[in-house]
């Protein structure tokens, strides 16, 4: 009779981790104070889980995120937004070296795209972030970008009653709370896909879609400038972290996050979707168009102890660079619909 009812007793526990497992998507967010990292200032830390919504819902999430990513609520003097750096109209990306936040202050390191950012294992230039939930709640209090802490923008939020009404039809709570900031943001970000360039639609089989040059640039990119080595996947890029010998600065990147000298001066190795349009390059914004570059890396990259053993001398005659930089300029995609 035990030996039945420890039976009868794994099988109900089976099905009840079965059935949780299939109705609810679990996100854990937690972000920990770090003497030191910008973009994270108070112990934030929670568990979710999201019973999945329908359609409908799902679009007003969306809406609701796009609202917040261009509006200068969330940050303390009312002026910045996520869009003030992360403009549409360059490549979700802006024209500085490095970003400039509220009170006209110089951040440390160069905007990158929010174009097809969904994927990737870990954000930020050195990875700090590792979901895009995690990721958000970061420039809102970063003293140098928005400066705002996540009370004050929740105390903004629930009196305005328009932002009460739309999360309220969005996530179904009467009041707003950190998490469907979150959420609703991200939703948002999800929908920023860069696609239909020139590369995708030769790559579904228009075989005319690339110049003969951007051609030739496609072959060098996977052969002898060997870039696919880490720009790899449909994002290009292997989500891990490089040093590619760039002018040494104070920013020693991973390491200070990984705490291991061997990752010191790694960056992300970046998407380049869109490259041609978020100008200007690497995490220290120091090169200014692609030919600049182009030219760095058939030199080899610089000089650093730490340097990636794949940075050599490429050897790239003029033609072969000016080839891959346009194949660079066919991955820009139609803008997204809606903006
Ligand atoms: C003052 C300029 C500024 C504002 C405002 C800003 N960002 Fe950023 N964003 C940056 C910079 C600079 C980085 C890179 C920082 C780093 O790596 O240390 C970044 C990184 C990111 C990334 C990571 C991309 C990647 O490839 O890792 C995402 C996603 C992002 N921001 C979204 C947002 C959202 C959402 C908001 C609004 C809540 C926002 N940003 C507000 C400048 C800004
Ligand atoms: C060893 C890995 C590696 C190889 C090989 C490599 N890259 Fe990169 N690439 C990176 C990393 C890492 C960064 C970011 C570096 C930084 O900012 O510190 C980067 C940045 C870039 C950027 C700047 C993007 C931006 O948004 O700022 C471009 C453009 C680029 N790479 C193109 C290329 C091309 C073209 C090749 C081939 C000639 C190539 N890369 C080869 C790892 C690599």
């Amino acid at each position: 009779m035990k030996s039945v009812r420890n039976i009868f007793l794994t099988i109900s526990f089976v099905l009840v981790i079965f059935f949780f497992a299939n109705s609810a998507i679990s996100i854990i967010i937690t972000e920990k104070s770090k003497k030191g990292i910008s973009g994270v200032s108070k112990e934030l830390s929670f568990d979710y889980v999201e019973e999945k919504t329908t359609k409908k819902t799902a679009d007003l999430e969306i809406e609701l995120g796009k609202k917040l990513f261009f509006d200068p609520i969330l940050s303390k003097t009312g002026t910045v937004s996520c869009a003030s750096c992360h403009k549409p109209d360059h490549g979700f990306s802006d024209d500085k070296p490095v970003s400039i936040g509220i009170n006209d202050q110089k951040g440390d390191r160069n905007t990158p795209t929010v174009f097809n950012t969904s994927h990737l294992k870990f954000l930020f230039w050195d990875g700090r972030a590792k979901s895009l939930e995690e990721q958000a709640l970061g420039p809102i209090q970063n003293p140098k970008e928005m400066g705002e802490t996540i009370a004050g923008v929740l105390t903004k939020l629930n009196k305005d009653p328009v932002y009460v009404k739309q999360f309220q039809n969005a996530f179904g709570r009467k009041s707003i709370a950190v998490l469907h900031l979150a959420l609703a943001i991200t939703a948002f970000e999800r929908t920023l896909i860069s696609t239909d360039s020139d590369y995708d639609r030769f790559l579904s089989g228009d075989s005319m879609a690339l110049s003969e040059s951007a051609n030739r640039g496609l072959a060098l990119f996977n052969g002898k400038a060997m870039c696919i080595a880490c720009h790899k996947g449909p994002d290009f890029t292997d989500g891990d972290f490089h040093n590619i010998g760039l002018p040494i600065t104070d920013d020693v990147g991973r390491s200070k996050i990984s705490v291991t000298s061997k990752d010191t001066r790694k960056f992300k190795t970046p998407t380049l979707r869109e490259v041609a349009n978020t100008a200007p390059y690497f995490h220290s914004g120091q090169f200014e168009t692609l030919e600049q570059v182009i030219a760095f890396y058939n030199a080899g990259g610089g000089v650093d102890t730490y340097k990636d053993p794949l940075k050599k001398p490429l050897n790239l005659n003029e033609q072969e660079q000016k080839d891959l930089i346009e194949f660079l300029k066919a991955l820009s995609g139609r803008q997204v619909e809606a903006l």
